[in-house]
C-alpha cells in the first residue's frame, strides 16, 4: 500500500516523503520524476509542447500503474500538487492508498516558491486562486491532515509516524 503525500507545490512533499521513506526503511517515489523518466523530458518542457492538458494525461498513467504496481508493497509517493485535479485520482488516493496532506499556508508556500523560481511551470500563474481552488480537493483525498507550518521536515516525518501510521 502507498502512502501516498498531497498538498500544493512547495509543501515538502519530496523533502518529508524521502525522510519519512528512509525511517520506514521503503522506497521513496516521486509521481513528477516518474513522469520526467517515462517521457524523457522536463517538466517545463512536457508543459511547453503539450500544454496542462498533455501533463495531466502523463500524469493520470503514471499515478494509475504506480498504484496498481504497489498494491501489495509498502512505499512512500510525493503527488505533484495538482494530482488530485486528474479527473478520478481523488478516488483512487481515497481507496488504494493513505494519503497524508502536507498543508501550509500561502505564505509559506510563496516564500518556498521565490527560492526555486522557473522550475514549476504554474508558480507564478494565479497562485491565489489556485491554491484556494485546490484545497477542498487535498482535504477531500486525504485520509490525515498535518499542519506543516512552523515545522521541520524532520518534526513534520516524525509527525507522521507517531499521529498517522
Ligand atoms: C504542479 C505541481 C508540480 C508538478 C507540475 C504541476 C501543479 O509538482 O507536478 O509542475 O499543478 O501544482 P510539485 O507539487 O512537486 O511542485
Amino acid at each position: 500500500m502507498l502512502i501516498a503525500l498531497t498538498g500544493f507545490m512547495a509543501s515538502g512533499k519530496t523533502t518529508v516523503g524521502r525522510l519519512l521513506a528512509s525511517s520506514l526503511g521503503c522506497p521513496f517515489l516521486d509521481l513528477d520524476e516518474i513522469i520526467v523518466q517515462k517521457a524523457g523530458r522536463s517538466i517545463p518542457a512536457i508543459f511547453a509542447a503539450d500544454g496542462e492538458a498533455g501533463f495531466r494525461k502523463l500524469e493520470k498513467q503514471a499515478l494509475e500503474q504506480t498504484v496498481s504496481r504497489y498494491a501489495e508493497n509498502t512505499a512512500v509517493l510525493a503527488l505533484g500538487g495538482g494530482t488530485v485535479t486528474v479527473p478520478g485520482a481523488i478516488k483512487l488516493l481515497q481507496e488504494k492508498t493513505t494519503c497524508i496532506y502536507l498543508q501550509a499556508s500561502l505564505e509559506s508556500i510563496q516564500a518556498r516558491l521565490s527560492t526555486h523560481p522557473g522550475e514549476r511551470p504554474l508558480a507564478d500563474e494565479h497562485l491565489e486562486e489556485r491554491f484556494s481552488q485546490r484545497e477542498p480537493l487535498y482535504t477531500e483525498a486525504a485520509h490525515v491532515t498535518v499542519d506543516t507550518d512552523g515545522l521541520t521536515p524532520e518534526q513534520i516525518t516524525d509527525e507522521i509516524i507517531i499521529d498517522c501510521l
